[in-house]
């Protein structure tokens, strides 16, 4: 396993996901722990890009429950269908949100989270998490977020 993380923040985003994700496929390989791998995964996307806050929620039976996550302190359970993490549990689909605030439903853990990612995740074709990616910067996700986070949690799978 890798010590240290290599990261430059004078590249483009597309190019830090570009050197981030395989440095986070070797960092996680060998290791069928999904906990482990997820702690790790947070660690290092906070490390590589200071995200306001981002982490995981997976499936406890009927609800979304906290899972590793690197930021401030967040809400525990989200219900099907509630707030972005739930939408997206619903669709099975990512949400980008510019602003949160105009985001129906949306569940505010911290006032200061403007804008906001979800990921979906699969194991063997189930829904099993999202990734959950917030900002405190109005509109900070867009395509290419999607694009490598979506990547990402194929590593999981
Ligand atoms: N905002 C999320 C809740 C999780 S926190 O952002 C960490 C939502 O609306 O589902």
């Amino acid at each position: 396993m890798a010590e240290n993380l290599l990261v430059n923040r004078s590249l483009s985003k597309a190019e830090q996901y570009e050197n981030l994700l395989p440095q986070i496929k070797a960092l996680i390989s060998g290791e069928p722990n999904m906990v482990a791998n997820m702690a790790n995964i947070a660690a290092a996307l906070k490390q590589a890009f200071n995200f306001f806050w981002v982490g995981f929620y997976t499936l406890d039976e009927n609800n979304l429950v906290l899972a590793p996550f690197q930021g401030p302190i967040a809400c525990t359970r989200i219900a099907f269908g509630k707030g972005v993490c739930g939408k997206v549990w619903e669709s099975q689909e990512t949400i980008v949100v510019d602003d949160v605030n105009a985001f129906p439903g949306h569940i505010a853990c911290s006032s200061e989270s403007l804008s906001e990612i979800v990921i979906p995740i699969f194991s063997k074709g189930n829904f099993i998490g999202v990734l959950d990616v917030d900002s405190n910067k109005l509109a900070d996700f867009d395509s290419t977020d999607k694009k490598y986070l979506e990547e990402l949690v194929t590593l999981l799978d």
